[in-house]
């Protein structure tokens, strides 16, 4: 069986082909982001840079996997969450090749993807999940059925946090500098706490708007931007792994997978190593290629909901902005 997947839900277009093959299962991946000039991303203008380079990118994955069109199974789209404009380039792209090629459209959510590409790469069976983006903030578990949330922000997420403060002081663009964030990279320089930073966990959730003010506004009066960033990235990593090592403890599972873009820093993958230590569980973390946005996670995805019969008719098939991981039958696990 062979599945083509489109990713288009923020800023990046990718088109991922795979199959069943234990190993080289991915027979294509292509992908192309959109980087603002300045600023945060503006959901129209990705837009149009993604519909400007859907055909190239789609093109290229075929010719990378050396398949005819009509050699592909199923068509698997992510239809949300994420930015409407956005989401519904994909959406349109599938619809259309779906129709085109008269083969099935499947559904995928776009935070489960995530999750299964992580467990396809770590060989992790049945963890504690931590999905840290630009986008989102949840510790996650699979229980009955669905990966459900167990902890989540209640306002922006840790990406969004970092890459803000990052942009309003000037330490960014670009975010990450060779595999490290630059809040994480200028941190190293910190020397001591900064007391007045608010730490909210709420519950089991987390929140990093208040956080993100008050950083701005000691940057504001002149205080040291390296004990800032310190203050800032320490109460942020922390939060988030209180509310993953309760997780841990609840719901007894003996491993931790960390995914999404913000996975990549070496510092929180330190927190988190040190952390399971402690509950005797195993860590694993999603390579970076594929903890960021990609086709192949999409086009994995859907290749297992295909197997157990998702599928959508091509007149229901719309973008769900707010699609939540929770809502999602998991009938392959
Ligand atoms: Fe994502």
């Amino acid at each position: 069986m062979i599945v083509l997947g489109i990713e288009s839900s923020a800023h990046t277009f990718g088109v991922g082909i795979v199959t069943e093959s234990e190993e080289n299962f991915i027979l294509a991946d292509e992908r192309i982001q959109y980087i603002p000039e300045r600023g945060g991303i503006h959901p129209r203008e990705s837009s149009r840079f993604l519909a400007e380079k859907a055909p190239m990118i789609i093109e290229k994955a075929f010719e990378k996997a050396s398949l005819r069109l009509d050699n592909i199974n199923a068509i698997a789209v992510a239809l949300g969450p994420g930015l409407g404009p956005c989401l519904r380039v994909g959406a349109t792209v599938a619809r259309a090749l779906a129709s085109f090629l008269k083969k099935p459209l499947v559904p995928v959510n776009h935070a489960v993807a995530h999750v299964e590409i992580g467990l396809r790469m770590t060989n992790l069976r049945d963890p504690v999940i931590v999905y840290l983006s630009g986008g989102n903030t949840a510790v996650i578990a699979y229980v009955e059925k669905r990966y459900r949330v167990f902890g989540e922000t209640l306002d922006i997420a840790l990406g969004n946090l970092l890459d803000t403060f990052a942009r309003e002081t000037s330490l960014g663009p670009p975010y990450v500098v060779n595999g490290m964030h630059v809040v994480d990279r200028c941190a190293e320089g910190g020397r001591k706490f900064i007391e007045d930073f608010p730490y909210v966990v709420k519950g089991q959730d987390v929140a990093f708007s208040g956080l993100l003010t008050t950083a701005l506004r000691a940057y504001r009066r002149g205080e040291d931007i390296h004990n800032i960033c310190l203050t800032l990235r320490e109460i942020a990593y922390n939060s988030v792994l209180e509310v993953a090592a309760r997780c841990l403890m609840h719901t007894r599972k003996k491993e931790v997978m960390l995914v999404g873009g913000v996975a990549a820093s070496p510092i929180l993958r330190e927190k988190f190593a040190k952390m399971v230590e402690e509950y005797s569980a195993t860590l694993g973390v999603v390579p970076p290629q594929y903890a960021v946005d990609n086709g192949v996670m999409i086009a994995w995805t859907g290749l297992l909901a295909y197997k157990s019969g998702v599928t959508i008719d091509l007149k229901s098939a719309f973008v769900r902005q707010r699609w939540r991981i929770d809502e999602v039958e998991i009938p392959w696990r």
